[in-house]
């Protein structure tokens, strides 16, 4: 009786696993071209920027193999969507207006995100990245205010 049970559930699972494979969400696995990247102020700068968080801020996604297997792939292409829209270093050519929060944003812990831990650096390269990112689009109170007040 329990094993009927847990048979047709395992069933039921794996069919319905399969038919949210054909749901059209989460395959538009699209990279824009590139059209301008800030000034680096290095190189170091911008490898580290590539490894934790080129992959949501960026047209240069490497899109992971299971990024074609839904649900992942629905939170995948809602990262990237999302992540491209507040900060896309592909695109200095249009307002970034929060880049200036990239340093601050690793600082407090919020980017790279938790679920995201392949791409957390370890303490020199994260330091290192913090600078780099300062200095490449500024910082809050630094140049950060500055553009804001030209602005307005
Ligand atoms: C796994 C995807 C992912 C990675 C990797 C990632 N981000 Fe984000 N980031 C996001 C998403 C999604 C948002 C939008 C959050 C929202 O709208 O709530 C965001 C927002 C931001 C913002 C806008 C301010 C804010 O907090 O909403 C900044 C700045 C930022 N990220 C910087 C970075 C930096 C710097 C890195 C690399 C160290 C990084 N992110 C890595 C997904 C990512």
């Amino acid at each position: 009786m329990l094993k009927r049970w847990f048979l047709s559930s395992g069933i039921i699972l794996i069919l319905v696993v399969l038919a949210l494979q054909l749901l059209p969400y989460g395959r538009d696995h699209s990279n824009p071209s590139v059209r301008q990247e800030p000034a680096w102020d290095s190189p170091q700068t911008r490898e580290l920027a590539a490894w934790a968080c080129f992959d949501c801020h960026s047209n240069q996604t490497v899109w992971p193999w299971y990024s074609n297997i839904a649900p992942v792939s629905w939170i995948i292409e809602r990262d990237v969507r999302k992540g491209r829209k507040k900060l896309n270093f592909s695109e200095w050519d249009r307002p970034q207006e929060e880049a200036d929060e990239s340093a601050e944003s690793i600082q407090k812990g919020k980017m790279p995100p938790w679920y995201y831990p392949w791409a957390h650096l370890s303490g020199a390269d994260r330091e290192a990245l913090v600078r780099g990112l300062g200095a490449t689009v500024g910082e809050n109170g630094g140049r950060g205010e500055e553009k804001e007040r030209f602005r307005d």
